[in-house]
C-alpha cells in the first residue's frame, strides 16, 4: 500500500516561517510536521510514502535523503505546482490500484487500517475522511447520506449549511479509476474540480466518519501552529513526545519539552506548554511559556517569551518581553531599546 502526501503548497498563512522552508518541515515539538505523517502511514503498515513536492522541494528532497523514515520515501515533484489533484495524477506511477491521499499540513490520530476497510465495504472510487470542528467555514464541506455516501462537496463556505456540519478532515481512499478524470499536466484541485466533478457522475464517493473522540488538527496559521503544539504536549494525541532535557538549575514547568542540546541558564522558566529546540540558549531568569522556540534560538537574560514562534536562529535580547501572537522570522534580532 502506498500514501501520497501533499506536501508542495506555498504556506502562506504561515509566514513569515515558511519563506524559508516548506510547511511540511515547520518543527512541531521538536519534529518535522512531516514526521507525523510518516509515522502515521508507519504505525498504519503502509510500506510507502510518496511526497507530491513543487514549493521549496529541495529541502524535504534532501530531508528525505538524509534517511532513518523507516519506510519507502520517494518524492514526486511538479515543474510548477498543479493542484491537489493535479498533484495526485503526476504522481501516478507510483500509486498502485488502491491507495491513500493525505494533506501534508496536518497531525491526525486517523485509523487508515478501519478507513480503508469502509472503503472496500461500500465499494467506492473515493473515501473522504470527515469530522465536526467548531467552525467549519474554512475547510470543505460535506453533505451526505446516513450511509456515508456523500451528495455535495463544498470547499470554503462562509455560511455553510445547516446540514453539512463535517468538514474534509483531508485524508482520502482513492481507487487508481480516478485518475482518468484528472487532465494530465493541468492545474485541477481535487476540492473544487475532482470530487464535484466525480458526484456529477453519479460515482460512489463515501464519507468516513470515525468513532469517538480522535486527533486531528491542521497546522494552517500561526494561532493554529500553537495550538497544536499545546495539543500534542498536553498528550491529547498518540505521537510520542521527543526526550526532554532534564532541568539542572532551572525551572521546567510541565508539559514543555526542551531538546538535550540547548543550553538554559540558571533561574530561567521554561513552560508551561513551551518548546525549546536543538542548540538553543536561553538566559538566566529568563521565561518562555506557550510558546516555540526553533533551532539555535537565543533568549536574552531575564527576556519573556509567551504566546510566541521564535524562528530558527533568531536572537532575543536580555529584558525584551516578546508577547502574544508574535511570531519572529528565522535570524531575527530584537533588542530591547536603551536610551543613552
Ligand atoms: N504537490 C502539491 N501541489 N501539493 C499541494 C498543492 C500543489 O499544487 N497545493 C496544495 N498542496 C498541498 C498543501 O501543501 C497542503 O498540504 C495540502 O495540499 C492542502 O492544501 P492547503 O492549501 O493547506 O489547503 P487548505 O488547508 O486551505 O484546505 C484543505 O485542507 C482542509 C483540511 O485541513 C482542503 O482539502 C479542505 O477541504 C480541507 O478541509
Ligand atoms: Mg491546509
Amino acid at each position: 500500500m502506498t500514501g501520497l502526501l501533499l506536501v508542495g503548497g506555498k504556506g502562506t498563512r504561515l509566514r513569515p516561517l515558511t519563506y524559508t522552508r516548506p510547511k511540511a518541515l515547520v518543527p512541531l515539538v521538536n519534529r518535522p510536521l512531516l514526521w507525523y505523517l510518516l509515522e502515521l502511514l508507519r504505525r498504519h503498515g503502509v510500506g510507502q510514502a510518496v511526497l507530491a513536492v513543487a514549493h521549496e522541494h529541495e529541502q524535504i528532497e534532501a530531508y528525505v535523503a538524509s534517511g532513518g523514515k523507516g519506510m519507502g520515501v520517494t518524492c514526486v515533484r511538479e515543474e510548477e505546482a498543479l493542484g491537489t489533484a493535479g498533484a495526485i495524477k503526476n504522481a501516478a506511477e507510483q500509486l498502485g490500484a488502491t491507495f491513500f491521499v493525505l494533506n501534508g499540513d496536518q497531525v491526525m490520530d486517523l485509523d487508515l487500517g478501519a478507513m480503508l476497510e469502509a472503503h472496500r465495504k461500500k465499494g467506492a472510487v473515493v473515501t473522504i475522511a470527515v469530522r465536526r470542528v467548531a467552525d467549519p467555514s474554512q475547510y470543505g464541506l460535506v453533505r451526505r447520506e446516513p450511509d456515508g455516501r456523500v451528495l455535495e462537496f463544498l470547499e470554503k463556505q462562509e455560511q455553510p449549511p445547516p446540514d453539512a456540519s463535517e468538514i474534509n478532515a483531508g485524508a482520502y481512499v482513492m481507487e487508481r479509476a480516478v485518475l482518468e478524470e484528472i487532465p494530465a499536466g493541468e492545474v485541477w484541485s481535487s476540492e473544487y474540480d475532482l470530487f464535484p466533478r466525480l458526484l456529477r457522475s453519479g460515482a460512489p464517493v463515501y464519507a468516513y466518519a470515525q468513532q469517538g473522540e480522535w486527533a486531528w488538527f491542521d497546522v494552517g496559521s500561526a494561532e493554529r501552529y500553537l495550538a497544536a503544539t499545546r495539543q500534542l504536549l498536553e498528550g491529547r494525541t498518540s505521537f510520542e513526545l521527543p526526550e526532554s532535557q532534564a532541568p539542572r538549575g532551572w525551572e521546567l514547568r510541565a508539559p514543555a519539552v526542551v531538546d538535550g542540546s540547548a543550553e538554559i541558564g540558571p533561574d530561567a522558566e521554561i513552560g508551561p506548554y513551551a518548546v525549546v529546540g536543538p542548540g538553543c540558549r536561553v538566559g538566566a531568569g529568563a521565561k518562555v511559556f506557550e510558546a516555540a522556540v526553533w533551532e539555535g534560538a537565543q533568549v536574552g537574560a531575564k527576556a519573556v517569551v509567551r504566546g510566541a514562534v521564535v524562528g530558527c536562529g533568531a536572537r532575543i535580547g536580555a529584558d525584551v518581553t516578546v508577547g502574544e501572537g508574535t511570531v519572529l522570522s528565522d535570524l531575527s534580532r530584537i533588542e530591547a531599546w536603551k536610551d543613552d
